[in-house]
C-alpha cells in the first residue's frame, strides 16, 4: 500500500444493497481508513445502525459488526460527509425512467444528477468522484462536466468502479473478486485518482485481478456483463418451451450444453425467469442506448433477452391455469418463496411479483411465504385486488391449497416434508416447480401431480393433461 493512501477518508452516498456491503468490506479491509456512508432515508440508516440490517446478506451482519463505530459510520449528514472526504463513492439508484423521453427504457438519472450537483456545491477541496452505480455509457463524462461547471476553483476527477456483486453472495463476491474494474480519463490527475483506488482494493485483491479501463470501457462492460447473464438464463429458458413440447429434458440438455468447457454450466438453469434490480434495467439501458445510435438491430437482438423473460413468467401462470382446469378461481395457491433468487430479502422486479399479480387476477387466493422476504413482499402487493395472506412457515402456508408455485430456489425447500404437505393440501394436489429444484419423481410417488419447467409433467390423471396451455 503507498503511504499516501493511509487515513483517507471514504464517502459513501447511497446506502443500498451496494453502497452498504461495499463500504463495509472496504472498512474490514482497510482498518486506518475511514469510512462514511449516508442516505438521504433516515431510517434505512438507523437499520445500518441497529442489529437488524436493513438488508439480508450472508455473512454480512459480522463484517458490519467487526468494523461499525472503528472506521465504518452511517449517517444521513451528507454535506459534512462530502466536505470531510478525499475520495466519494456515488451509489445511489438508478432505475428505468418512467416519463418522457426513454420511458420504460433509458436510466432515470435524477437521484444520481442531484448527488453531482450537491457535491459541486458542498466540496471545499478537491475530491475523486467514484461512479459505483449502474450508468448509461458516457455519463462520467456528464458527471465531470456538472461537477465542472460554474466557477469552482476545486478539481474534481471522475472515476467508474461499477460493481460486480452478486446479491446473496455479496459479502464473499467482494471480498473474492473475480476482477475489480477502474476506469478513468489518461490525464494525470486521471491516472493518479485510479492508482489510489487501485491501492485500495490492492489491500485485499491481488493486482492482477484489478483491471484499469478508459471510462467508457468500464460503463460500457458492467452492462455488457449483465446482458450477457440475463441472456444465458433467457436462452436456456427458450429452449425449456421447445422441451416440454418434445419430452426432452431441460436439465438433461443444460447439462450436455454446460459441459462445453467453451460454455460452463453457470446460469443455465431453467426457471420462471431472471428477476432483481439489474437485469432488466440494465438490458434496457443498453437497447436504449443502440436505440439512441440507430443501431437498431443490435438494439432488437438485446431487447429479446427481456422479451423472453416476460414470456417464460406468463407461460408458468398459462401453464398452472391450463393444468389445473382452465380455473383457478377460488382456489388456494402457495407461493414457495418471493425473492427474486435465494439467500436474499430482495424481491425488486421478482418474478413472483407479476406471478402473484396474474394469479390473482385469475381471482385465485394467494399465501405467500418466504424466509425473508415477507415484509418486502406486503409493500409488493399492497394495494393488489384478491385475498392475499403471509407467512413465514411453509407448512401454514401450503395448508389447505389446492396448488404449490415453487417461486425462489432457497435450498431449504427441498427438503421439506413433502408427505406432511399433501396430507394438509386440497385433492388433487398441484405441484408448479419454477426453479427445477425438487425430487419430482419422490413427489409424484407422494401423490402429487407435478409440474416442472422443462421437462415432462408426472400427473396421476389418465387421459393427457391439457397441452392447450
Ligand atoms: N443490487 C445489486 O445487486 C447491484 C449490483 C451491482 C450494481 N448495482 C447498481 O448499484 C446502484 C445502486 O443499487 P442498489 O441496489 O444499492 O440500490 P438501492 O435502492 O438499494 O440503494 C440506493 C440508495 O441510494 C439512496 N439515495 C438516492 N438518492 C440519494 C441522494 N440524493 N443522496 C443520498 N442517498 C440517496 C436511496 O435512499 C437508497 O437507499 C444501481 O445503479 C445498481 O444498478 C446494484
Amino acid at each position: 500500500m503507498s503511504e499516501a493512501n493511509r487515513n483517507i477518508s471514504i464517502l459513501c452516498i447511497g446506502a443500498g444493497y451496494v453502497g452498504g456491503p461495499t463500504m463495509a468490506v472496504i472498512a474490514s479491509k482497510c482498518p486506518d481508513v475511514k469510512v462514511t456512508v449516508v442516505d438521504i432515508n433516515p431510517e434505512r440508516i438507523a437499520r445500518w445502525n441497529s442489529d437488524h440490517l436493513p438488508i439480508y446478506e450472508p455473512g454480512l451482519d459480522d463484517v458490519v459488526r467487526s468494523a461499525r463505530g472503528r472506521n465504518l459510520f452511517f449517517g444521513t449528514d451528507i454535506v459534512a460527509g462530502i466536505q470531510e472526504a478525499d475520495i466519494i463513492f456515488v451509489s445511489v439508484n438508478t432505475p428505468t425512467k418512467m416519463f418522457g423521453t426513454g420511458n420504460g427504457m433509458a436510466a432515470d438519472l435524477q437521484y444520481w444528477e442531484k448527488t453531482a450537483r450537491q457535491i459541486r456545491e458542498c466540496a471545499r477541496t478537491p475530491k475523486i468522484v467514484v461512479e459505483k452505480s449502474t450508468l448509461p455509457v458516457k455519463t462520467a463524462q456528464a458527471m465531470k462536466r456538472i461537477l465542472d461547471a460554474g466557477n469552482h476553483q476545486n478539481r474534481f476527477t471522475v472515476l467508474s468502479n461499477p460493481e460486480f456483486l452478486a446479491e446473496g453472495s455479496a459479502v464473499n463476491d467482494l471480498e473474492n473478486p473475480d476482477r475489480v474494474l477502474i476506469g478513468s480519463d489518461a490525464t494525470s490527475e486521471g491516472l493518479a485518482a485510479r492508482k489510489k483506488l487501485v491501492d485500495i482494493y490492492a489491500r485485499w485483491v491481488s493486482r492482477d485481478r484489478i483491471l484499469t479501463t478508459n471510462i467508457w470501457s468500464s460503463e460500457l462492460s458492467k452492462l455488457v456483463s449483465n446482458a450477457f447473464l440475463a441472456q444465458r438464463i433467457s436462452s436456456i429458458n427458450a429452449i425449456s418451451a421447445l422441451c416440454e413440447k418434445t419430452d426432452a429434458d431441460i436439465s438433461e440438455v443444460s447439462k450436455a450444453v454446460g459441459m462445453d468447457s467453451r460454455l460452463g454450466s453457470k446460469f443455465l438453469n431453467a426457471s420462471i425467469g431472471f428477476g432483481g434490480s439489474c437485469f432488466k434495467k440494465d438490458i434496457l439501458n443498453l437497447v436504449y442506448l443502440c436505440r439512441y445510435y440507430n443501431l437498431h438491430e443490435v438494439a432488437d437482438y438485446w431487447e429479446g433477452v427481456v422479451r423472453i423473460n416476460e414470456y417464460q413468467k406468463e407461460r408458468f401462470v398459462v401453464n398452472m391455469l391450463g393444468n389445473m382446469f382452465q380455473t383457478l378461481s377460488g382456489k388456494k395457491i402457495c407461493l414457495l418463496g418471493f425473492a427474486f433468487k435465494a439467500h436474499t430479502g430482495d424481491t425488486r422486479e421478482s418474478p413472483g411479483i407479476f406471478i402473484a399479480r396474474r394469479l390473482m387476477e385469475e381471482q385465485a387466493e394467494l399465501i405467500v411465504t418466504d424466509p425473508e422476504a415477507i415484509e418486502n413482499a406486503r409493500q409488493d402487493l399492497a394495494g393488489a385486488q384478491g385475498n392475499i395472506r403471509y407467512t413465514e412457515d411453509p407448512y401454514e402456508a401450503a395448508d389447505g391449497s389446492d396448488a404449490i408455485a415453487l417461486i425462489t430456489e432457497w435450498p431449504q425447500y427441498a427438503s421439506l416434508d413433502f408427505e406432511r404437505i399433501f396430507r394438509s393440501m386440497v385433492q388433487p394436489a398441484f405441484i408448479f416447480d419454477g426453479r427445477n429444484i425438487l425430487d419430482h419423481q419422490r413427489l409424484y410417488e407422494i401423490g402429487f401431480n407435478v409440474f416442472p419447467i422443462g421437462k415432462p409433467a408426472l400427473t396421476h390423471f389418465h387421459d393427457e393433461p391439457d397441452m392447450t396451455a
